[in-house]
C-alpha cells in the first residue's frame, strides 16, 4: 500500500523484556510522536518498525533474531520500511545485529533513544545509525513532554542502571550504572500525569529502592519520594518496582505503615534460600538476612503481599541448595513469585562456570513453580471474603463488567453500574478463579 500524501508516517513497537522497557516503548512514541508518527498495531501498515528489546536471558535476546528475520517479507514487499532495534539487546550487540541481520535500519541503545528522530531521518538518507554509547546528557530532559494519557495507571522512571552486578545478569551492562532522576523532575511528570487522568503511579527502575535522587537539602530516599508523590491529590495509588533486600531503608519500611497510597504489594527477589548460591551469585545478603527483613516489612504492614523471583540451576547448586529455595519460599509464603531457568549470559561471571545439567535445572524450576502455583492460590483463596480496594481500568469481557487491580495487585471483576476507568471502589471478594478473582461492590 502507498501512502497517500499527508497521510501521517505510521510506527509499530514490539516491546520485550521489563516494565522499564514497557516506559521506554511509550517514550519513544511520543518522540516519534513529535516527527508526526502515529501508532499501528500492525507491521503491515507501518513505516518503522522498532523493536524494543531484552537481553536478560538467551531465549529472550534470541527471540528478536526471529522476530527480525519474519519482518523480512514486509521490508522486500515495501522497501521503505525502516527497522530499529533498541533496548538491551541493541546495547549489548550495537553493530553485532546489523552484520547479523542486515536487513535492520538503525540500533539504538537505552540511553540513547532520546536521539530516535535525527537516527531515523539518517536511516531515511540510507545510513544505518548506531547508538549505543552511554551519553552525558540525560535522555529524559531532551524527550518531549508527555501527551494525554487516557489510562487510569502509569509508570514513571525514577531511577536506571544498577551497580550491583550480580554473578548472573546482564543489567549492569546493558542499563549501565545507578542514576537517579532528581526529584523535581518526577514529582513535575507525576503531577502532568495526574492533571491528564492518571490515578496509580508505579515509580520503575531496575533497583529501584537504592533511588538517591538530588531533592531539596541533599539526595532522597525512596520512601521521602513516596511521601511527596502521596501529597498529590488525584494520585491514590503508588507502587515500585523493582527492588533489591540490601537497599530496604527504614525509611521506605516505615512508609508501607504509614503512607495509605503506598499499596501492600512489594516485589523483592532473592533469587536463591541457599547461602552458599547467594555468595556465589554476589547477592550480599543471607537467606537468613532475608526473612529478618521480611519480618520487619511485615512488621510495619502485617497485611502486605509479598512477591520475589528465584533462579533455578545456577552454577554450582547442588541439591540442598535447591532444597533451601524451597524451604525459604515455604517459611515466607508469597503472594506471587517468578522463577527462572538459569542462562549463561555473555560477558557475565558466571558465564564461565561449570553449570547444572540441563534437565537437573528443568526438574527443579518446575518444583520451584508448583510450589509458588500453590501459594499463589492459596493467597488468591485467602481473597474471598474479604473487602479490598480495587482501582478499575478497563471493560471486562462479559457485558457490564468492569476488570481492575485490587490493592494487592491481582485481577479482578465486577458487574455493576456506575464504574469507569479510573473507579477506586471497595470490593468484596466472593469468588477466586485461576486468573482472577470476583466480587461485588461493598
Ligand atoms: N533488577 C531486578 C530484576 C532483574 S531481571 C532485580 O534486581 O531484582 C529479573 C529477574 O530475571 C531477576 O530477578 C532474576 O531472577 C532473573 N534473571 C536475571 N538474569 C538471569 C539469568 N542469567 N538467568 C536466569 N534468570 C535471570
Ligand atoms: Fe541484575 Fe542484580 Fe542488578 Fe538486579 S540487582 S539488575 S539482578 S545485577
Ligand atoms: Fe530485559 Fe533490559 Fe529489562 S535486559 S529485563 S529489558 S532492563
Amino acid at each position: 500500500m502507498t501512502q497517500a500524501p499527508g497521510e501521517p508516517k505510521k510506527l509499530y513497537i514490539k516491546t520485550y523484556g521489563c516494565q522499564m522497557n514497557v516506559y521506554d516503548s511509550e517514550r519513544m512514541a511520543e518522540a516519534m510522536g513529535a516527527e508526526g508518527y502515529v501508532l499501528t498495531e500492525t507491521v503491515e501498515e507501518a513505516d518503522l518498525v522498532l523493536l524494543n528489546t531484552c537481553h536478560i536471558r538467551e531465549k529472550a535476546a534470541e527471540k528478536v533474531y526471529s522476530d527480525l528475520g519474519r519482518l523480512r517479507p514486509f521490508k522486500e514487499a515495501k522497501p521503505d520500511l525502516k527497522i530499529g532495534v533498541a533496548g538491551c539487546v541493541a546495547q549489548a550487540e550495537g553493530a553485532e545485529i546489523l552484520a547479523r541481520m542486515p536487513l535492520v535500519d538503525l540500533v539504538v541503545g537505552s540511553q540513547n533513544y532520546h536521539r530516535l528522530p535525527a537516527m531515523v531521518k539518517a536511516a531515511e538518507a540510507g545510513e544505518q545509525p548506531v547508538d549505543t554509547e552511554f551519553p552525558a546528557e540525560d535522555k529524559f530532559d531532551l524527550l518531549p513532554e508527555r501527551p494525554v494519557q487516557a489510562r487510569p495507571t502509569a509508570f514513571l522512571t525514577v531511577q536506571e542502571g544498577c551497580d550491583k552486578f550480580c554473578a548472573f545478569c546482564v543489567v549492569p551492562y546493558t542499563r549501565g550504572a545507578e542514576i537517579s532522576r532528581p526529584v523535581a523532575r518526577i514529582l513535575s511528570e507525576a503531577e502532568r500525569l495526574v492533571a491528564k487522568g492518571v490515578r496509580e503511579i508505579t515509580l520503575l527502575g531496575q533497583n529501584v529502592n537504592g533511588y538517591h535522587g538530588e531533592g531539596q537539602g541533599g539526595a532522597w530516599g525512596l520512601g521521602r519520594l513516596v511521601r511527596a508523590l502521596a501529597r498529590i491529590d488525584g494520585l491514590v495509588r503508588i507502587r515500585y518496582t523493582t527492588s533489591h533486600p540490601n537497599d530496604m531503608a527504614d525509611d521506605l519500611i516505615e512508609a508501607h505503615g504509614a503512607e495509605p497510597k503506598l499499596m501492600p504489594y512489594l516485589h523483592l527477589p532473592v533469587q536463591s534460600g541457599s547461602d552458599r548460591v547467594l555468595k556465589a551469585m554476589n547477592r550480599k545478603h543471607t537467606a537468613e538476612d532475608y526473612l529478618r527483613l521480611i519480618e520487619r516489612i511485615r512488621a510495619a504492614r502485617p497485611d502486605i503481599m509479598l512477591s520475589s523471583d528465584f533462579i533455578a540451576g545456577f552454577p554450582g547448586e547442588s541439591d540442598a541448595d535447591h532444597q533451601a529455595s524451597l524451604d525459604l519460599i515455604r517459611s515466607v509464603g508469597f503472594g506471587a513469585a517468578f522463577s527462572f531457568k538459569y542462562s549463561p549470559r555473555p560477558g557475565t561471571p558466571a558465564a564461565n562456570r561449570e553449570g547444572v545439567p540441563s534437565e537437573v535445572a528443568d526438574a527443579r524450576l518446575q518444583e520451584l513453580q508448583a510450589l509458588i502455583t500453590s501459594q499463589q492460590r492459596a493467597a488468591q483463596e485467602s481473597m474471598v471474603g474479604r473487602s479490598v480496594g480495587v482501582l478499575f481500568e478497563k471493560p471486562g469481557r462479559m457485558a457490564g463488567q468492569w476488570g481492575g487491580k485490587s490493592d494487592y495487585l491481582h485481577a479482578v471483576h465486577v458487574s455493576a453500574e456506575g464504574i469507569g476507568p479510573g473507579t477506586l471502589a471497595r470490593v468484596r471478594i466472593t469468588a477466586a478463579g485461576p486468573n482472577s478473582l470476583a466480587g461485588v461492590l461493598a
